[in-house]
């Protein structure tokens, strides 16, 4: 059996080792608090379950679905753009339900992507940024966000030729895994520079309505121009704690929504319609649920953020996502001192390098566990803390 190099240009899943050592740590009977993990521990609001359940028993939904969705779904999903961000989208051409959005990122390399060909992908980032690029045979070349920048990339450096080449550039915020924001002046940026080297942008932005402290964070697709030459995906799953669901969308430029769905229709049979139905009604349903759940996570932030500082893991106050980007101490690489927090007091993180080799000297905490446990979590680090000092 002979499988395709492309597999082997996959880098190592570097998640690897720390995952081996939570087992181990597990079977050794030790108690983990896990901040690792980026799914929310709050359900699914039951309005939206109960509409899936009602849809489930209809056999109309029992069949094959279409590849771009229910029209009633791009309706929705058109409308809640229109009230949410301002943003005018045609239902017909401008919108396309996803199997999760991470599905339609993965896919929308291979829209742009000739071996060979480079994307511009930020680092730290999401992992399929880089990886959709690379198993389309192109070259990921890295943005790195640094802290001085606010985590935002500066595209001044991007040398003129590398930017000319490449064909795509991916962005993301509020962003994973940062927690770091960007204003509507960043993503003029972006425009311009899209426009001046000939690149299409996908921006990835699921985390828009997990936000604190009165945050409203921005659509790109809210900058005129945006629609000329980009995407934007959303996702359900962290604004409807659908995670498990699968089901996200790709909206804006009509060119590269149809181009996405070219190959997933040749590819996949689009979203379980019973799950479109629920998406329909989180979309146009009560939305009371999403400040309530925002509350619960600002307050697990302060009282992280507040904990990390005083044990000199610094941290700075997300505006959005449920993640926290902690600085770790010099001298230890970010997988070791995941290690070390998994060994010492039963903390499992995630290790900075996992997004990238900016991620260097970063863990990263997610505030998607319950109080309980997070409470657990913080008196853990203070009193390790307090051992050490
Ligand atoms: C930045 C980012 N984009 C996309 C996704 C994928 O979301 P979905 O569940 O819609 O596939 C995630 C999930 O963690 C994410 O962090």
């Amino acid at each position: 059996m002979e499988f395709a190099k492309r597999l082997n240009r996959l880098p190592p899943y570097l998640f690897v080792e720390i995952n081996r050592r939570i087992v181990e740590v597990r079977a050794q009977g030790k108690d983990i608090v896990d901040f690792g993990i980026g799914d929310p521990d709050l359900p699914t609001p039951s309005h939206i379950i109960e509409r899936m359940c009602q849809a489930a028993h209809d056999p109309v939904n029992h069949r094959y679905p279409e590849t771009g969705g229910l029209p009633e779904l791009r309706q929705a999903i058109a409308e809640w753009y229109g009230r949410r961000f301002g943003v005018e989208l045609d239902p017909a051409k401008e919108v396309l339900p996803l199997i999760g959005s991470k599905e339609g990122i993965g896919h929308m390399a291979l829209c742009f992507i000739e071996p060979g060909d480079l994307a511009l992908v930020p680092d730290p980032g999401y992992p399929p940024f880089s990886l959709g690029t690379i198993l389309a045979g192109g070259e990921p070349y890295f943005m790195p966000l640094k802290e001085e920048n606010d985590f935002l990339p500066d595209f001044e450096v991007i040398p003129d030729d590398v930017a000319d080449k490449a064909k795509l550039m991916w962005l993301n915020y509020p962003n994973n895994p940062t927690g770091a924001i960007a204003d509507l002046d960043f993503f003029d940026k972006a425009v311009h520079f899209a426009q001046q080297h000939g690149l299409a942008i996908c921006h990835d932005a699921p985390y828009t309505e997990i936000a604190f402290d009165g945050y409203r964070a921005p659509s790109f697709m809210q900058m005129p121009g945006a629609k000329n030459i980009g995407v934007e995906f959303h996702s359900l799953s962290k604004t409807y704690h659908m995670t498990g669901w699968r089901i996200g969308m790709v909206v804006g430029n009509a060119d590269m929504v149809n181009a996405l769905f070219k190959v997933k229709s040749n590819l996949d049979s689009g979203v379980a319609q019973a799950i479109q139905h629920a998406a329909v009604e989180a979309l146009r349903g009560s939305q009371e649920h999403i400040a309530r759940h925002n509350a619960i996570f600002q307050g697990r932030r302060d009282k992280l953020v507040k904990v990390l500082n005083e044990v000199g893991l610094r941290a700075r106050m997300p505006k959005a996502t449920f993640y926290v980007w902690a600085k770790i101490p010099p001298g230890f690489t970010s997988i070791d001192f995941a290690k070390k927090l998994l060994d010492e007091i039963g903390i499992a993180v995630t290790p900075g390098t996992g997004y990238g080799k900016e991620g260097e000297g970063y863990i990263r905490f997610s505030l998607t566990i319950s109080d309980d446990r997070l409470e657990e979590g913080v008196n853990r680090l203070s009193s390790w803390h307090g051992r050490r000092t």
